[in-house]
């Protein structure tokens, strides 16, 4: 049995930008995605899946989860446990040149799915290393986060970029530009997230994006000005002591910055109700800043306070259906258990 397990993530600035060709800047959180692998020599895959959507069902196949069998769970909701497991099975079956290998798979995950906090991205990261480590043939980080992204581009047909996958597997905070993707030594961030219970429908915000940016230039511009924002957020970064606690004054200019991003991504039609609400409630808490995490439409908001302030006054806002702090996972994906 291996056990390994991959963090969540949320974008400090930078997502949706990041698909054409613009620098992004996601952290690693300490929230989990737990992957259990035992290889079968049937070739079947069999997937169970534990988190905070799904609760609690299997599924067994042989070929592809799109004729699996007769559950009694909405098939979005089946493709959404069993689509990135599959993909993760695929990659580490040709990493291992194992093709008819099959596997039991435990899914056990803290990340609600869909949510901008990189769900996906850990449940593909934590399986590839588990699946390839249970047939002896572990990979080494860098050619798993190609592989995890290979994944999540298979299953996205093509809307994603390496962001998600490779902050997972290296952890800590990130930046990734196009293929070009390397991590920053950067002193932990007090981050705050507020979850509206809800998702965002990853592909038809990118799409809403990407048509915006056709038809109009001040929309292309926009999605050039949030790389202008990150740009000014990374060398913030650069010159912050790693090993000391940010300063008040980085903090209050990260701030700022998130919250101008958190206005073009809204600009762009990302945003939601609910996540304005919680963002500004996290500004009116006193917060630093404060934006949506990842492709919107619903789901989750990230702040910097470093009081407690931000959460308690999340939980409660109406809308928000839980408030947490968030860590900054140092270790990315890492092995539980082998
Ligand atoms: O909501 P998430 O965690 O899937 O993040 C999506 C981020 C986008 O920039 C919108 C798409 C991508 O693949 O980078």
């Amino acid at each position: 049995m291996t056990v390994v397990s991959a963090p969540g993530k949320v974008y400090l600035f930078g997502e949706h930008a990041v698909v054409y060709g613009e620098p992004a800047v996601p952290c690693a959180i300490e929230k989990r995605a737990t992957v259990t692998v035992e290889p079968r020599d049937d070739g079947h895959v069999r997937v169970e899946a534990q988190d905070l959507t799904l609760n609690g069902f299997a599924v067994e196949y042989a070929d592809s989860p799109a004729s699996g069998p007769d559950v009694d769970v909405p098939k979005p909701l089946i493709e959404a446990a069993t689509g990135y497991v599959d993909a993760a099975v695929e990659q580490a079956r040709e990493a291992a040149d194992a093709p008819a290998a099959g596997f039991d798979i435990a899914v056990d995950s803290e990340i609600p799915l869909g949510a901008g906090l990189g769900s996906s991205a850990a449940v593909v990261v934590a399986g590839i290393d588990a699946a390839t480590r249970a047939l002896g043939e572990p990979l080494d980080r860098r050619e798993l986060a190609n592989r995890a992204y290979q994944a999540e581009y298979d299953v996205q047909d093509g809307q994603a970029s390496r962001a998600d996958t490779f902050c997972s597997a290296m952890g800590g905070a990130v930046r990734v530009e196009g293929d070009d993707c390397s991590r920053l030594e950067t002193p932990e961030l007090p981050f705050v997230v507020g979850f509206d219970g809800g998702a965002g429908d990853t592909g038809q915000l990118v799409a809403g994006v990407r048509s915006l940016r056709d038809r109009y230039g001040f929309a292309a511009d926009t999605v050039d000005a949030i790389g202008d924002i990150v740009r000014e957020g990374e060398s913030l970064l650069s010159a912050a002591d790693p090993d000391s606690d940010p300063s008040a004054e980085l903090i209050g200019e990260l701030g700022e910055l998130m919250d101008i991003n958190h206005g073009l991504l809204s600009a762009l039609g990302v945003s939601s109700r609910s996540l304005d609400t919680m963002v500004w409630a996290a500004r009116e808490a006193g917060a630093d800043g404060a934006k949506l995490t990842g492709a919107g439409g619903g789901g989750c908001i990230v702040a910097l306070d470093a009081t407690t302030e931000t959460q308690t006054s999340l939980q409660y806002t109406p809308g928000c259906e839980q408030a947490f702090r968030a860590e900054l996972a140092t270790d990315g994906v890492r092995v539980e258990d082998e």
